[in-house]
Protein backbone atom coordinates (compact mmCIF):
# COMPACT_ATOMS: atom_id res chain seq x y z
CA UNK A 1 0.00 0.00 0.00
CA UNK A 2 1.19 3.65 -0.81
CA UNK A 3 1.89 6.68 1.28
CA UNK A 4 2.33 9.89 0.51
CA UNK A 5 4.87 12.22 2.66
CA UNK A 6 4.13 15.81 1.66
CA UNK A 7 6.68 18.36 3.75
CA UNK A 8 4.94 21.69 4.27
CA UNK A 9 4.47 24.68 3.41
CA UNK A 10 5.69 25.06 0.14
CA UNK A 11 4.90 27.68 -2.48
CA UNK A 12 3.64 26.29 -5.95
CA UNK A 13 4.10 27.78 -9.67
CA UNK A 14 4.24 26.87 -12.72
CA UNK A 15 1.91 25.32 -15.23
CA UNK A 16 -0.17 22.52 -15.34
CA UNK A 17 -2.05 20.37 -18.01
CA UNK A 18 -5.71 19.06 -17.01
CA UNK A 19 -6.74 15.66 -18.07
CA UNK A 20 -9.73 14.75 -19.88
CA UNK A 21 -12.51 13.90 -17.42
CA UNK A 22 -12.93 11.23 -15.20
CA UNK A 23 -16.71 11.46 -15.14
CA UNK A 24 -17.13 12.52 -18.72
CA UNK A 25 -15.02 9.51 -19.82
CA UNK A 26 -16.67 6.89 -17.75
CA UNK A 27 -20.07 7.20 -19.86
CA UNK A 28 -18.74 7.80 -22.85
CA UNK A 29 -16.76 4.19 -22.87
CA UNK A 30 -19.93 2.92 -21.76
CA UNK A 31 -21.76 4.39 -24.48
CA UNK A 32 -19.33 2.54 -26.92
CA UNK A 33 -21.33 -0.68 -26.17
CA UNK A 34 -24.75 1.19 -28.05
CA UNK A 35 -22.53 1.74 -31.13
CA UNK A 36 -21.10 -2.19 -32.41
CA UNK A 37 -17.68 -1.79 -33.96
CA UNK A 38 -14.18 0.31 -32.85
CA UNK A 39 -14.92 3.48 -31.37
CA UNK A 40 -11.70 5.91 -30.44
CA UNK A 41 -11.83 7.87 -27.37
CA UNK A 42 -9.13 10.52 -26.85
CA UNK A 43 -8.13 12.06 -23.77
CA UNK A 44 -8.87 9.42 -21.50
CA UNK A 45 -6.99 9.60 -18.12
CA UNK A 46 -4.70 7.13 -16.81
CA UNK A 47 -6.74 6.41 -13.63
CA UNK A 48 -7.98 3.20 -11.60
CA UNK A 49 -11.20 3.83 -12.11
CA UNK A 50 -11.16 4.10 -15.62
CA UNK A 51 -9.06 0.60 -15.86
CA UNK A 52 -11.73 -1.04 -13.87
CA UNK A 53 -14.16 -0.18 -16.49
CA UNK A 54 -11.65 -1.05 -19.59
CA UNK A 55 -11.80 -4.67 -17.40
CA UNK A 56 -15.63 -4.61 -17.17
CA UNK A 57 -15.88 -3.86 -20.98
CA UNK A 58 -13.56 -6.65 -21.48
CA UNK A 59 -15.85 -8.99 -19.57
CA UNK A 60 -18.64 -8.16 -21.55
CA UNK A 61 -16.87 -8.90 -24.40
CA UNK A 62 -15.33 -6.34 -26.01
CA UNK A 63 -11.59 -5.54 -26.97
CA UNK A 64 -10.12 -2.61 -25.37
CA UNK A 65 -6.94 -1.17 -26.50
CA UNK A 66 -5.12 1.30 -24.49
CA UNK A 67 -2.32 3.31 -27.21
CA UNK A 68 -0.30 6.73 -26.13
CA UNK A 69 -1.33 9.79 -25.01
CA UNK A 70 -4.74 8.82 -23.60
CA UNK A 71 -6.24 6.86 -26.85
CA UNK A 72 -8.34 4.28 -26.32
CA UNK A 73 -9.66 2.26 -28.74
CA UNK A 74 -13.07 0.33 -27.94
CA UNK A 75 -14.38 -2.36 -29.80
CA UNK A 76 -17.62 -3.91 -28.93
CA UNK A 77 -18.62 -5.86 -31.86
CA UNK A 78 -19.01 -8.59 -29.63
CA UNK A 79 -20.52 -8.04 -26.63
CA UNK A 80 -21.84 -11.48 -25.89
CA UNK A 81 -21.92 -11.55 -21.49
CA UNK A 82 -24.25 -8.58 -20.54
CA UNK A 83 -23.59 -9.19 -17.53
CA UNK A 84 -21.10 -7.29 -15.01
CA UNK A 85 -19.50 -9.16 -12.13
CA UNK A 86 -19.46 -8.13 -8.74
CA UNK A 87 -15.99 -8.76 -8.45
CA UNK A 88 -15.37 -5.68 -10.71
CA UNK A 89 -18.60 -3.74 -10.27
CA UNK A 90 -17.83 -3.52 -6.26
CA UNK A 91 -14.28 -1.60 -7.46
CA UNK A 92 -16.29 1.48 -8.74
CA UNK A 93 -19.60 2.35 -8.41
CA UNK A 94 -19.77 4.40 -11.55
CA UNK A 95 -19.51 0.88 -13.23
CA UNK A 96 -23.52 0.84 -12.80
CA UNK A 97 -23.40 2.91 -16.38
CA UNK A 98 -23.18 -0.23 -18.27
CA UNK A 99 -26.88 -1.46 -17.48
CA UNK A 100 -28.77 1.19 -19.88
CA UNK A 101 -26.57 0.40 -22.91
CA UNK A 102 -26.21 -3.26 -22.42
CA UNK A 103 -29.98 -3.52 -22.06
CA UNK A 104 -30.38 -1.28 -25.08
CA UNK A 105 -28.05 -3.20 -27.00
CA UNK A 106 -28.95 -6.72 -25.88
CA UNK A 107 -32.54 -6.97 -24.75
CA UNK A 108 -31.24 -7.99 -21.38
CA UNK A 109 -28.80 -7.10 -18.89
CA UNK A 110 -27.02 -8.49 -15.59
CA UNK A 111 -25.52 -5.60 -13.62
CA UNK A 112 -24.04 -6.13 -9.42
CA UNK A 113 -26.02 -3.63 -7.60
CA UNK A 114 -23.11 -1.38 -6.34
CA UNK A 115 -22.21 -1.01 -3.19
CA UNK A 116 -22.03 1.88 -0.06
CA UNK A 117 -18.95 4.48 -0.39
CA UNK A 118 -17.29 6.08 2.08
CA UNK A 119 -18.95 9.63 1.20
CA UNK A 120 -22.58 7.64 1.74
CA UNK A 121 -25.36 5.25 0.44
CA UNK A 122 -24.94 5.43 -3.27
CA UNK A 123 -28.63 3.74 -4.17
CA UNK A 124 -29.77 3.39 -8.06
CA UNK A 125 -33.36 3.64 -7.61
CA UNK A 126 -33.83 6.49 -9.75
CA UNK A 127 -32.28 4.40 -12.76
CA UNK A 128 -34.75 1.43 -11.97
CA UNK A 129 -37.35 4.05 -11.82
CA UNK A 130 -36.22 5.17 -15.37
CA UNK A 131 -35.86 1.79 -16.83
CA UNK A 132 -38.90 0.60 -16.09
CA UNK A 133 -40.42 3.69 -17.48
CA UNK A 134 -38.61 2.54 -20.83
CA UNK A 135 -40.75 -0.57 -20.20
CA UNK A 136 -37.79 -2.53 -18.53
CA UNK A 137 -38.47 -5.81 -16.20
CA UNK A 138 -36.16 -5.57 -12.99
CA UNK A 139 -35.74 -7.56 -10.33
CA UNK A 140 -33.26 -8.09 -8.15
CA UNK A 141 -31.73 -11.55 -7.39
CA UNK A 142 -28.37 -12.67 -5.31
CA UNK A 143 -27.35 -8.95 -4.89
CA UNK A 144 -27.72 -8.81 -8.50
CA UNK A 145 -29.93 -5.90 -11.03
CA UNK A 146 -31.51 -8.45 -13.53
CA UNK A 147 -33.26 -6.39 -16.53
CA UNK A 148 -35.19 -7.34 -19.62
CA UNK A 149 -36.92 -5.85 -22.52
CA UNK A 150 -37.85 -8.68 -24.36
CA UNK A 151 -39.76 -6.27 -26.86
CA UNK A 152 -37.14 -3.75 -26.61
CA UNK A 153 -37.38 -0.18 -24.84
CA UNK A 154 -40.10 2.54 -25.64
CA UNK A 155 -39.96 5.85 -25.58
CA UNK A 156 -42.04 8.00 -22.69
CA UNK A 157 -42.33 11.11 -20.90
CA UNK A 158 -40.10 10.32 -17.93
CA UNK A 159 -39.55 12.69 -14.61
CA UNK A 160 -36.34 12.12 -13.14
CA UNK A 161 -35.61 13.54 -10.04
CA UNK A 162 -35.22 12.24 -6.68
CA UNK A 163 -34.78 13.81 -3.01
CA UNK A 164 -31.31 15.40 -3.69
CA UNK A 165 -32.41 16.40 -7.26
CA UNK A 166 -30.98 15.22 -10.44
CA UNK A 167 -28.62 12.47 -10.64
CA UNK A 168 -25.85 12.51 -12.96
CA UNK A 169 -25.24 8.64 -14.22
CA UNK A 170 -29.02 7.79 -13.80
CA UNK A 171 -29.17 10.51 -16.11
CA UNK A 172 -26.47 8.87 -18.18
CA UNK A 173 -28.12 5.51 -17.94
CA UNK A 174 -32.12 6.74 -19.20
CA UNK A 175 -30.21 8.49 -22.14
CA UNK A 176 -28.21 5.88 -23.62
CA UNK A 177 -31.02 3.19 -23.37
CA UNK A 178 -33.62 6.09 -24.67
CA UNK A 179 -31.12 6.63 -27.82
CA UNK A 180 -32.37 2.92 -29.35
CA UNK A 181 -35.69 2.88 -28.16
CA UNK A 182 -38.99 2.91 -30.36
CA UNK A 183 -40.36 6.65 -30.10
CA UNK A 184 -39.56 9.60 -27.98
CA UNK A 185 -38.15 9.69 -25.04
CA UNK A 186 -38.15 13.17 -22.50
CA UNK A 187 -36.45 13.38 -19.53
CA UNK A 188 -37.56 16.33 -16.97
CA UNK A 189 -35.36 16.80 -14.42
CA UNK A 190 -32.32 15.44 -16.20
CA UNK A 191 -28.55 16.30 -14.80
CA UNK A 192 -27.51 19.58 -16.41
CA UNK A 193 -23.64 18.93 -15.39
CA UNK A 194 -20.77 19.04 -18.20
CA UNK A 195 -20.38 15.66 -18.29
CA UNK A 196 -23.80 14.23 -19.58
CA UNK A 197 -23.58 17.37 -22.17
CA UNK A 198 -20.65 15.47 -23.45
CA UNK A 199 -22.11 12.45 -23.59
CA UNK A 200 -25.00 13.50 -25.21
CA UNK A 201 -22.41 14.87 -27.78
CA UNK A 202 -20.79 11.38 -28.19
CA UNK A 203 -24.49 10.11 -28.82
CA UNK A 204 -24.98 12.37 -31.18
CA UNK A 205 -21.99 11.90 -33.28
CA UNK A 206 -22.48 8.21 -33.23
CA UNK A 207 -26.29 9.50 -34.85
CA UNK A 208 -28.43 9.29 -31.86
CA UNK A 209 -30.76 12.25 -32.14
CA UNK A 210 -30.29 14.27 -28.37
CA UNK A 211 -31.50 17.74 -27.94
CA UNK A 212 -31.37 19.87 -24.93
CA UNK A 213 -28.03 19.45 -23.91
CA UNK A 214 -27.11 21.40 -20.73
CA UNK A 215 -30.89 21.62 -19.94
CA UNK A 216 -33.01 20.13 -17.14
CA UNK A 217 -35.17 18.73 -19.99
CA UNK A 218 -33.91 16.24 -22.65
CA UNK A 219 -35.88 15.02 -25.89
CA UNK A 220 -33.95 11.90 -27.55
CA UNK A 221 -36.17 10.50 -30.32
CA UNK A 222 -35.08 6.91 -30.69
CA UNK A 223 -33.05 5.78 -33.81
CA UNK A 224 -32.53 1.78 -35.12
CA UNK A 225 -28.52 1.47 -34.97
CA UNK A 226 -25.52 3.97 -33.78
CA UNK A 227 -22.36 3.44 -35.10
CA UNK A 228 -18.72 3.75 -33.70
CA UNK A 229 -17.16 7.16 -33.81
CA UNK A 230 -13.57 9.02 -32.56
CA UNK A 231 -14.25 11.49 -29.62
CA UNK A 232 -11.84 13.70 -27.57
CA UNK A 233 -13.64 13.70 -23.34
CA UNK A 234 -14.00 17.72 -22.01
CA UNK A 235 -11.36 18.44 -19.57
CA UNK A 236 -11.88 17.51 -16.15
CA UNK A 237 -13.30 20.56 -13.96
CA UNK A 238 -13.48 18.68 -10.74
CA UNK A 239 -9.09 17.91 -10.99
CA UNK A 240 -8.64 21.65 -12.41
CA UNK A 241 -11.09 22.87 -9.35
CA UNK A 242 -8.74 20.65 -7.46
CA UNK A 243 -5.31 23.01 -8.67
CA UNK A 244 -7.22 26.24 -8.39
CA UNK A 245 -7.53 25.30 -4.72
CA UNK A 246 -3.65 23.99 -4.86
CA UNK A 247 -2.73 27.39 -5.91
CA UNK A 248 -4.84 29.28 -3.59
CA UNK A 249 -3.49 27.43 -0.27
CA UNK A 250 -0.26 27.69 -0.97
CA UNK A 251 -0.32 31.37 -1.96
CA UNK A 252 0.88 30.36 -5.37
CA UNK A 253 0.84 30.85 -8.74
CA UNK A 254 -0.76 28.56 -11.32
CA UNK A 255 -1.16 28.28 -15.22
CA UNK A 256 -4.06 25.57 -16.01
CA UNK A 257 -4.38 24.05 -19.66
CA UNK A 258 -7.18 22.28 -20.87
CA UNK A 259 -9.93 23.55 -18.79
CA UNK A 260 -13.21 25.42 -19.46
CA UNK A 261 -14.44 28.50 -16.82
CA UNK A 262 -17.53 28.08 -18.42
CA UNK A 263 -18.13 24.55 -16.88
CA UNK A 264 -16.42 26.12 -13.83
CA UNK A 265 -18.65 29.67 -12.84
CA UNK A 266 -19.49 28.41 -9.16
CA UNK A 267 -16.16 27.08 -8.00
CA UNK A 268 -14.96 31.07 -9.38
CA UNK A 269 -17.55 32.58 -7.62
CA UNK A 270 -16.46 31.15 -4.19
CA UNK A 271 -13.06 31.20 -4.97
CA UNK A 272 -13.09 35.05 -5.94
CA UNK A 273 -15.11 35.23 -3.13
CA UNK A 274 -12.31 34.29 -0.65
CA UNK A 275 -9.88 36.22 -2.50
CA UNK A 276 -8.23 34.16 -5.19
CA UNK A 277 -7.81 35.58 -8.54
CA UNK A 278 -8.33 33.68 -11.44
CA UNK A 279 -7.94 35.12 -15.04
CA UNK A 280 -8.63 33.43 -18.43
CA UNK A 281 -5.51 32.72 -20.55
CA UNK A 282 -5.17 30.75 -24.02
CA UNK A 283 -6.68 26.96 -23.29
CA UNK A 284 -7.28 27.52 -19.24
CA UNK A 285 -6.42 30.20 -16.68
CA UNK A 286 -4.11 31.67 -14.38
CA UNK A 287 -4.87 31.66 -10.80
CA UNK A 288 -3.14 33.43 -7.96
CA UNK A 289 -3.14 34.33 -4.20
CA UNK A 290 -1.63 36.97 -2.52
CA UNK A 291 -4.02 38.49 0.27
CA UNK A 292 -5.84 36.77 3.30
CA UNK A 293 -8.24 33.57 2.62
CA UNK A 294 -11.51 35.42 3.45
CA UNK A 295 -14.23 32.96 5.03
CA UNK A 296 -17.19 31.81 2.85
CA UNK A 297 -20.18 29.87 3.18
CA UNK A 298 -20.44 27.43 0.82
CA UNK A 299 -23.34 24.88 -0.06
CA UNK A 300 -23.13 21.98 -2.52
CA UNK A 301 -25.91 21.41 -5.46
CA UNK A 302 -26.34 19.94 -8.69
CA UNK A 303 -24.71 21.78 -11.50
CA UNK A 304 -24.45 24.46 -11.80
CA UNK A 305 -24.55 25.11 -8.64
CA UNK A 306 -21.14 24.34 -6.45
CA UNK A 307 -19.81 21.10 -7.20
CA UNK A 308 -19.87 18.30 -4.21
CA UNK A 309 -16.53 16.75 -5.53
CA UNK A 310 -14.99 19.94 -4.81
CA UNK A 311 -16.65 20.60 -1.10
CA UNK A 312 -14.13 19.10 0.54
CA UNK A 313 -10.72 20.91 -1.30
CA UNK A 314 -12.72 23.53 -0.44
CA UNK A 315 -12.59 23.08 3.07
CA UNK A 316 -8.64 22.65 3.01
CA UNK A 317 -8.44 26.22 2.13
CA UNK A 318 -11.00 27.75 4.23
CA UNK A 319 -9.53 26.05 6.99
CA UNK A 320 -6.83 29.02 7.11
CA UNK A 321 -9.68 31.59 6.13
CA UNK A 322 -10.09 34.79 8.77
CA UNK A 323 -13.29 34.11 10.03
CA UNK A 324 -16.07 31.30 10.30
CA UNK A 325 -17.34 29.46 7.03
CA UNK A 326 -20.28 27.15 6.85
CA UNK A 327 -20.02 24.28 4.25
CA UNK A 328 -23.48 22.46 4.17
CA UNK A 329 -23.81 19.52 1.79
CA UNK A 330 -26.72 18.98 -0.03
CA UNK A 331 -25.38 16.33 -2.29
CA UNK A 332 -23.98 13.91 0.10
CA UNK A 333 -24.70 14.76 3.73
CA UNK A 334 -22.57 12.33 5.31
CA UNK A 335 -19.67 13.52 3.04
CA UNK A 336 -17.25 14.88 5.57
CA UNK A 337 -14.65 11.86 6.28
CA UNK A 338 -11.82 14.94 6.00
CA UNK A 339 -13.12 16.74 8.70
CA UNK A 340 -11.67 14.52 11.53
CA UNK A 341 -8.48 14.32 9.61
CA UNK A 342 -8.18 17.98 8.64
CA UNK A 343 -8.69 18.51 12.36
CA UNK A 344 -5.65 15.84 13.37
CA UNK A 345 -3.76 18.75 11.69
CA UNK A 346 -5.30 21.47 13.86
CA UNK A 347 -7.91 22.46 11.79
CA UNK A 348 -10.97 23.75 13.80
CA UNK A 349 -13.99 21.99 12.34
CA UNK A 350 -17.22 20.98 13.94
CA UNK A 351 -19.64 19.03 11.96
CA UNK A 352 -23.62 19.88 12.17
CA UNK A 353 -25.43 17.38 10.49
CA UNK A 354 -25.16 17.67 7.08
CA UNK A 355 -23.20 20.89 7.49
CA UNK A 356 -19.65 22.12 8.88
CA UNK A 357 -18.58 25.18 10.81
CA UNK A 358 -14.87 26.34 9.84
CA UNK A 359 -13.22 28.54 12.27
CA UNK A 360 -10.55 29.39 10.45
CA UNK A 361 -6.62 28.90 12.20
CA UNK A 362 -3.31 30.25 11.03
CA UNK A 363 -1.94 27.74 10.13
CA UNK A 364 -2.37 23.62 9.93
CA UNK A 365 0.25 21.35 11.34
CA UNK A 366 1.52 18.07 10.28
CA UNK A 367 0.41 14.83 11.32
CA UNK A 368 -0.11 11.37 10.53
CA UNK A 369 -3.28 11.37 8.07
CA UNK A 370 -5.93 8.97 6.40
CA UNK A 371 -7.43 9.07 3.23
CA UNK A 372 -10.99 8.24 2.94
CA UNK A 373 -12.78 9.00 -0.72
CA UNK A 374 -11.14 10.11 -3.60
CA UNK A 375 -11.91 13.64 -3.29
CA UNK A 376 -11.33 13.95 0.88
CA UNK A 377 -7.85 12.87 -0.07
CA UNK A 378 -7.34 15.52 -2.66
CA UNK A 379 -8.05 17.64 0.20
CA UNK A 380 -6.17 16.46 2.48
CA UNK A 381 -2.62 16.37 0.30
CA UNK A 382 -3.54 20.28 -0.27
CA UNK A 383 -3.87 20.68 3.25
CA UNK A 384 -0.20 18.53 3.95
CA UNK A 385 0.93 21.63 1.26
CA UNK A 386 0.10 24.46 3.24
CA UNK A 387 0.84 22.89 6.69
CA UNK A 388 4.27 23.24 8.75
CA UNK A 389 5.75 19.93 8.92
CA UNK A 390 6.22 16.54 6.86
CA UNK A 391 2.57 15.02 6.66
CA UNK A 392 2.04 11.30 5.92
CA UNK A 393 -1.09 10.48 4.00
CA UNK A 394 -2.31 7.01 4.48
CA UNK A 395 -3.83 4.62 1.75
CA UNK A 396 -3.51 7.03 -1.32
CA UNK A 397 -4.95 4.57 -3.74
CA UNK A 398 -8.22 6.66 -2.83
CA UNK A 399 -6.43 9.69 -5.07
CA UNK A 400 -5.30 7.71 -8.06
CA UNK A 401 -8.67 6.00 -8.52
CA UNK A 402 -9.52 9.97 -9.80
CA UNK A 403 -6.01 11.94 -10.22
CA UNK A 404 -3.12 10.71 -12.66
CA UNK A 405 -0.17 11.51 -10.79
CA UNK A 406 -1.28 13.88 -8.99
CA UNK A 407 2.31 14.03 -7.05
CA UNK A 408 4.61 14.20 -10.48
CA UNK A 409 2.20 17.06 -11.35
CA UNK A 410 2.33 18.96 -7.88
CA UNK A 411 6.36 18.63 -7.96
CA UNK A 412 6.51 20.03 -10.64
CA UNK A 413 5.16 22.98 -9.26
CA UNK A 414 7.36 23.05 -6.61
CA UNK A 415 5.47 20.74 -4.33
CA UNK A 416 7.68 18.43 -2.26
CA UNK A 417 5.30 15.13 -2.30
CA UNK A 418 7.18 11.34 -2.02
CA UNK A 419 5.26 8.31 -2.79
CA UNK A 420 6.33 5.20 -0.75
CA UNK A 421 5.31 1.13 -0.66
CA UNK A 422 4.77 0.43 2.83
C1 LIG B 1 -21.70 11.32 -10.07
O1 LIG B 1 -22.04 10.25 -9.24
C2 LIG B 1 -20.18 11.47 -9.98
N1 LIG B 1 -19.53 10.23 -10.42
C3 LIG B 1 -19.78 11.76 -8.53
O2 LIG B 1 -18.37 11.98 -8.53
C4 LIG B 1 -20.48 13.04 -8.09
O3 LIG B 1 -20.17 13.28 -6.74
C5 LIG B 1 -21.99 12.89 -8.26
O4 LIG B 1 -22.30 12.53 -9.62
C6 LIG B 1 -22.74 14.17 -7.92
O5 LIG B 1 -22.31 15.19 -8.76
C7 LIG B 1 -19.42 9.99 -11.73
O6 LIG B 1 -19.89 10.75 -12.56
C8 LIG B 1 -18.67 8.74 -12.12
P1 LIG B 1 -25.81 11.13 -8.41
P2 LIG B 1 -23.57 9.67 -9.27
O7 LIG B 1 -26.62 9.99 -8.91
O8 LIG B 1 -24.15 9.84 -10.62
C9 LIG B 1 -28.94 10.37 -4.97
C10 LIG B 1 -16.14 11.60 -7.93
O9 LIG B 1 -15.53 11.92 -6.90
N2 LIG B 1 -29.46 9.30 -5.82
O10 LIG B 1 -25.84 12.40 -9.18
O11 LIG B 1 -23.53 8.32 -8.68
C11 LIG B 1 -27.53 10.07 -4.47
O12 LIG B 1 -27.57 9.27 -3.30
C12 LIG B 1 -17.54 11.04 -7.82
O13 LIG B 1 -15.68 11.71 -9.08
C13 LIG B 1 -30.63 8.64 -5.45
O14 LIG B 1 -31.23 8.93 -4.42
O15 LIG B 1 -24.30 10.64 -8.26
C14 LIG B 1 -27.01 11.46 -4.20
O16 LIG B 1 -27.48 11.88 -2.94
C15 LIG B 1 -17.98 10.85 -6.38
N3 LIG B 1 -31.11 7.64 -6.25
C16 LIG B 1 -27.65 12.31 -5.28
O17 LIG B 1 -28.78 11.55 -5.75
C17 LIG B 1 -30.48 7.29 -7.41
O18 LIG B 1 -30.98 6.38 -8.11
C18 LIG B 1 -26.76 12.61 -6.47
O19 LIG B 1 -26.19 11.38 -6.88
C19 LIG B 1 -29.31 7.97 -7.78
C20 LIG B 1 -28.82 8.98 -6.98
Amino acid sequence: MDIFKIEGPVKLSGDIRINGSKNAALPIMAATILAPGKSTILDVPDLADINVLKTLLTSLGATVETRQKGEVEIDTSVIDNPVGEYDIVRKMRASICILGPLLARCGRAEVSMPGGCAIGDRPVDIHLRGLRELGAEICLKNGNIVATAPKGLIGKQIFLGGPFGSTVLGTANILMAATLAKGTTVIESAACEPEIGDLAGILNAMGAKITGMGSPRLTIEGVKSLSPVKYRVIGDRIEAGTFMVAAAITKGNLRLHNCNLDHMLAIVDRLEHIGVTIDTADDGCVVTRTGSIKAADITTQTYPGFPTDLQAQLMALLAHADGNSIVTEKIFPDRFMHVAEMNRMAANIRKEGASAIIAGVKNLVAAPIMASDLRASAALVLAAMAAHGTTIINRVYHIDRGYEKIEKKLNAAGAKITRESV
